[in-house]
Protein backbone atom coordinates (compact mmCIF):
# COMPACT_ATOMS: atom_id res chain seq x y z
CA UNK A 1 0.00 0.00 0.00
CA UNK A 2 1.65 3.35 -0.81
CA UNK A 3 1.55 6.55 0.68
CA UNK A 4 -0.90 9.17 -1.39
CA UNK A 5 -1.71 12.66 0.15
CA UNK A 6 0.06 14.13 3.49
CA UNK A 7 -3.35 14.53 4.85
CA UNK A 8 -1.84 15.62 8.26
CA UNK A 9 1.71 16.45 10.52
CA UNK A 10 1.44 15.72 14.47
CA UNK A 11 4.00 16.40 16.57
CA UNK A 12 5.03 12.34 16.70
CA UNK A 13 3.29 11.54 13.48
CA UNK A 14 2.67 12.12 9.86
CA UNK A 15 -0.51 10.62 8.42
CA UNK A 16 -0.96 10.25 4.87
CA UNK A 17 -3.83 8.96 2.76
CA UNK A 18 -3.94 5.43 0.70
CA UNK A 19 -5.81 4.49 -2.59
CA UNK A 20 -8.20 2.75 0.41
CA UNK A 21 -10.49 5.68 1.42
CA UNK A 22 -10.92 3.62 5.05
CA UNK A 23 -7.18 3.29 5.39
CA UNK A 24 -4.55 5.48 5.86
CA UNK A 25 -0.57 5.66 6.79
CA UNK A 26 0.92 6.94 10.11
CA UNK A 27 4.84 7.33 9.79
CA UNK A 28 5.99 7.49 13.41
CA UNK A 29 8.69 10.47 13.70
CA UNK A 30 11.98 10.55 15.60
CA UNK A 31 10.67 14.25 16.77
CA UNK A 32 9.96 14.67 20.58
CA UNK A 33 7.62 16.75 22.61
CA UNK A 34 6.96 17.96 25.55
CA UNK A 35 5.14 20.62 28.00
CA UNK A 36 2.70 21.76 24.70
CA UNK A 37 5.69 21.30 22.38
CA UNK A 38 7.49 23.91 24.91
CA UNK A 39 10.47 21.67 24.99
CA UNK A 40 11.10 19.95 21.35
CA UNK A 41 13.55 17.59 20.62
CA UNK A 42 14.37 14.40 18.64
CA UNK A 43 15.00 10.62 19.89
CA UNK A 44 17.11 8.59 17.66
CA UNK A 45 15.07 5.98 16.85
CA UNK A 46 12.01 6.48 18.37
CA UNK A 47 9.64 6.27 15.17
CA UNK A 48 11.17 2.57 14.50
CA UNK A 49 10.59 1.63 17.97
CA UNK A 50 7.41 3.16 18.83
CA UNK A 51 5.98 2.10 15.85
CA UNK A 52 6.72 -1.41 16.49
CA UNK A 53 5.64 -1.16 20.11
CA UNK A 54 2.35 0.41 19.18
CA UNK A 55 2.08 -2.89 16.35
CA UNK A 56 2.47 -5.53 19.52
CA UNK A 57 0.33 -3.65 21.89
CA UNK A 58 -2.53 -3.49 19.32
CA UNK A 59 -2.31 -6.65 18.08
CA UNK A 60 -2.47 -8.27 21.81
CA UNK A 61 -5.39 -6.02 22.30
CA UNK A 62 -7.04 -6.98 19.07
CA UNK A 63 -6.55 -10.73 20.31
CA UNK A 64 -8.26 -10.09 24.00
CA UNK A 65 -11.41 -7.93 21.72
CA UNK A 66 -10.57 -4.54 21.87
CA UNK A 67 -11.25 -3.17 18.75
CA UNK A 68 -8.67 -0.67 17.21
CA UNK A 69 -7.29 0.88 14.01
CA UNK A 70 -4.37 -1.62 13.51
CA UNK A 71 -4.22 -3.36 10.13
CA UNK A 72 -0.53 -4.14 9.90
CA UNK A 73 3.07 -2.59 9.42
CA UNK A 74 4.52 -1.51 6.41
CA UNK A 75 7.64 -0.49 6.93
CA UNK A 76 9.92 0.12 10.30
CA UNK A 77 8.52 3.12 10.64
CA UNK A 78 5.04 2.77 8.94
CA UNK A 79 1.71 1.16 10.05
CA UNK A 80 -1.67 0.90 7.73
CA UNK A 81 -4.29 1.61 9.77
CA UNK A 82 -8.14 2.14 9.53
CA UNK A 83 -9.28 5.91 9.03
CA UNK A 84 -11.36 7.37 11.75
CA UNK A 85 -12.39 10.74 12.97
CA UNK A 86 -10.42 11.25 16.67
CA UNK A 87 -12.68 11.88 19.20
CA UNK A 88 -11.28 15.42 20.89
CA UNK A 89 -10.76 13.57 24.42
CA UNK A 90 -6.96 12.24 25.15
CA UNK A 91 -8.54 9.38 27.75
CA UNK A 92 -5.61 8.96 30.78
CA UNK A 93 -6.41 5.69 32.89
CA UNK A 94 -3.80 5.68 35.70
CA UNK A 95 -2.80 3.08 38.19
CA UNK A 96 -0.14 4.25 40.53
CA UNK A 97 0.21 8.33 41.32
CA UNK A 98 2.89 10.16 38.90
CA UNK A 99 2.97 13.50 36.63
CA UNK A 100 0.55 15.77 36.67
CA UNK A 101 -2.03 13.79 39.02
CA UNK A 102 1.37 13.72 41.42
CA UNK A 103 1.37 17.45 41.43
CA UNK A 104 -2.79 18.07 41.35
CA UNK A 105 -3.39 16.05 44.51
CA UNK A 106 -0.25 16.25 46.23
CA UNK A 107 0.69 12.44 46.22
CA UNK A 108 3.92 11.30 46.38
CA UNK A 109 4.88 9.69 42.91
CA UNK A 110 4.87 5.43 43.18
CA UNK A 111 1.65 6.02 45.79
CA UNK A 112 -0.33 2.85 44.36
CA UNK A 113 -4.02 4.29 43.52
CA UNK A 114 -7.18 2.53 45.35
CA UNK A 115 -8.65 1.61 41.90
CA UNK A 116 -7.70 2.55 37.79
CA UNK A 117 -8.51 6.19 37.87
CA UNK A 118 -9.63 7.62 34.30
CA UNK A 119 -9.13 10.79 33.42
CA UNK A 120 -10.55 12.97 30.66
CA UNK A 121 -8.30 16.12 28.66
CA UNK A 122 -9.85 18.12 26.22
CA UNK A 123 -7.43 17.53 22.55
CA UNK A 124 -7.03 21.12 21.89
CA UNK A 125 -2.96 22.53 21.94
CA UNK A 126 -4.26 25.95 22.00
CA UNK A 127 -6.10 25.39 25.65
CA UNK A 128 -3.40 23.08 26.42
CA UNK A 129 -5.33 19.58 26.47
CA UNK A 130 -7.37 20.49 29.81
CA UNK A 131 -8.61 18.23 32.21
CA UNK A 132 -12.48 17.89 31.69
CA UNK A 133 -15.06 15.61 33.43
CA UNK A 134 -18.54 13.92 31.79
CA UNK A 135 -20.33 17.50 32.03
CA UNK A 136 -17.68 18.85 29.74
CA UNK A 137 -17.59 16.84 26.90
CA UNK A 138 -21.67 17.40 27.21
CA UNK A 139 -21.31 21.28 26.75
CA UNK A 140 -18.59 20.86 24.52
CA UNK A 141 -20.39 18.51 22.23
CA UNK A 142 -17.25 16.33 22.05
CA UNK A 143 -19.55 12.98 22.08
CA UNK A 144 -22.38 11.32 23.06
CA UNK A 145 -23.11 10.13 26.26
CA UNK A 146 -23.31 6.00 24.92
CA UNK A 147 -20.03 7.02 23.13
CA UNK A 148 -18.23 8.07 26.16
CA UNK A 149 -19.56 5.20 28.35
CA UNK A 150 -18.04 3.12 26.01
CA UNK A 151 -14.91 5.04 25.85
CA UNK A 152 -14.28 4.70 29.37
CA UNK A 153 -15.42 0.45 29.37
CA UNK A 154 -12.78 0.30 26.47
CA UNK A 155 -10.07 2.29 28.55
CA UNK A 156 -10.23 0.25 31.58
CA UNK A 157 -10.32 -2.90 29.48
CA UNK A 158 -6.85 -1.88 27.88
CA UNK A 159 -5.50 -1.29 31.20
CA UNK A 160 -6.78 -5.17 32.21
CA UNK A 161 -4.72 -6.27 29.64
CA UNK A 162 -1.96 -4.43 29.87
CA UNK A 163 -0.94 -3.90 33.15
CA UNK A 164 -0.89 -7.30 33.79
CA UNK A 165 1.36 -8.24 30.28
CA UNK A 166 3.81 -5.33 30.96
CA UNK A 167 4.31 -6.74 34.77
CA UNK A 168 4.81 -10.05 33.14
CA UNK A 169 8.18 -8.78 30.84
CA UNK A 170 8.70 -6.72 34.06
CA UNK A 171 7.18 -3.18 33.97
CA UNK A 172 4.74 -1.33 36.02
CA UNK A 173 2.00 0.31 33.57
CA UNK A 174 1.81 3.40 35.92
CA UNK A 175 -0.43 5.54 33.89
CA UNK A 176 -1.31 5.98 29.87
CA UNK A 177 -3.05 7.93 27.26
CA UNK A 178 -5.53 6.72 24.93
CA UNK A 179 -7.61 8.13 21.71
CA UNK A 180 -10.31 6.84 20.46
CA UNK A 181 -12.37 7.40 16.98
CA UNK A 182 -14.82 6.81 14.65
CA UNK A 183 -15.04 5.03 11.01
CA UNK A 184 -17.27 5.80 8.43
CA UNK A 185 -19.64 3.24 9.67
CA UNK A 186 -19.90 4.58 13.07
CA UNK A 187 -17.80 1.82 14.29
CA UNK A 188 -15.90 2.79 17.37
CA UNK A 189 -12.31 1.82 17.95
CA UNK A 190 -9.20 2.56 19.78
CA UNK A 191 -6.23 4.53 17.69
CA UNK A 192 -3.50 7.48 17.54
CA UNK A 193 -0.23 4.83 19.29
CA UNK A 194 0.72 2.68 22.61
CA UNK A 195 4.28 3.75 23.41
CA UNK A 196 6.49 5.06 25.62
CA UNK A 197 5.58 8.53 24.35
CA UNK A 198 1.97 7.93 25.71
CA UNK A 199 2.64 5.52 28.52
CA UNK A 200 4.63 5.76 32.21
CA UNK A 201 5.88 2.71 32.35
CA UNK A 202 8.95 1.72 35.19
CA UNK A 203 11.07 -1.42 35.83
CA UNK A 204 9.23 -3.50 37.76
CA UNK A 205 12.61 -4.39 40.32
CA UNK A 206 14.04 -0.32 40.28
CA UNK A 207 11.17 1.48 39.41
CA UNK A 208 13.66 3.06 36.84
CA UNK A 209 11.42 5.33 34.41
CA UNK A 210 11.64 3.49 30.67
CA UNK A 211 9.48 6.15 29.15
CA UNK A 212 9.42 10.13 27.64
CA UNK A 213 9.58 11.20 31.18
CA UNK A 214 13.40 10.45 30.71
CA UNK A 215 13.01 13.03 27.98
CA UNK A 216 10.97 15.14 29.87
CA UNK A 217 13.09 15.52 32.84
CA UNK A 218 16.35 15.40 31.36
CA UNK A 219 16.78 11.75 32.88
CA UNK A 220 19.69 10.70 29.81
CA UNK A 221 19.24 7.44 28.50
CA UNK A 222 16.48 8.21 26.49
CA UNK A 223 17.13 5.91 23.19
CA UNK A 224 18.06 3.57 25.36
CA UNK A 225 15.07 3.40 27.46
CA UNK A 226 12.49 2.87 24.57
CA UNK A 227 14.69 0.14 23.56
CA UNK A 228 14.89 -1.31 26.01
CA UNK A 229 11.12 -0.95 26.36
CA UNK A 230 10.81 -2.64 23.05
CA UNK A 231 13.27 -5.71 24.06
CA UNK A 232 10.76 -6.50 26.77
CA UNK A 233 7.28 -6.24 24.69
CA UNK A 234 9.45 -8.37 21.70
CA UNK A 235 10.21 -10.87 24.32
CA UNK A 236 13.60 -10.39 24.41
CA UNK A 237 16.90 -9.74 26.99
CA UNK A 238 13.74 -10.19 30.25
CA UNK A 239 14.84 -12.46 32.46
CA UNK A 240 12.06 -13.03 35.07
CA UNK A 241 13.93 -12.18 38.27
CA UNK A 242 14.69 -15.32 40.22
CA UNK A 243 13.04 -15.03 43.91
CA UNK A 244 16.28 -16.14 45.92
P1 LIG B 1 0.33 13.49 32.90
O1 LIG B 1 0.65 12.91 34.25
O2 LIG B 1 1.34 14.46 32.41
O3 LIG B 1 -1.08 14.05 32.87
O4 LIG B 1 0.35 12.29 31.84
C1 LIG B 1 -0.47 11.16 32.00
C2 LIG B 1 -0.13 10.14 30.92
O5 LIG B 1 -0.50 10.61 29.64
C3 LIG B 1 1.35 9.79 30.81
O6 LIG B 1 1.45 8.38 30.58
C4 LIG B 1 1.83 10.54 29.62
C5 LIG B 1 0.61 10.64 28.74
N1 LIG B 1 0.54 11.91 28.01
C6 LIG B 1 0.48 11.88 26.62
O7 LIG B 1 0.51 10.82 26.00
N2 LIG B 1 0.37 13.07 25.97
C7 LIG B 1 0.32 14.26 26.61
O8 LIG B 1 0.23 15.30 25.95
C8 LIG B 1 0.40 14.26 28.04
C9 LIG B 1 0.35 15.56 28.80
C10 LIG B 1 0.48 13.06 28.69
N1 LIG C 1 3.30 15.29 23.68
C1 LIG C 1 2.91 16.41 24.44
C2 LIG C 1 3.34 17.72 23.86
O1 LIG C 1 4.35 17.99 23.35
C3 LIG C 1 3.24 16.42 25.88
C4 LIG C 1 3.84 15.28 26.59
O2 LIG C 1 3.81 14.14 26.15
O3 LIG C 1 4.36 15.54 27.69
O4 LIG C 1 2.64 18.61 23.94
Amino acid sequence: MKKLDKLYEGKAKVIYATIDPNLIIQDFKNDATAFNAQKKGQIEDKGKVNAQISAHLFERLKEASVPNHFVELLSDTSMLTKKVEIILIEVVVRNIAAGSLSKRLGYDEGVVLKKPLVEYYYKDDELGDPLINEDHVEELSICDKETLDKIKAMALKVNEILKPYFASVGMKLVDFKLEFGKTNDGELLLADEISPDTCRLWDSETNEKLDKDRFRRDLGKVEESYKEVLKRVEGKGYRVPSKE
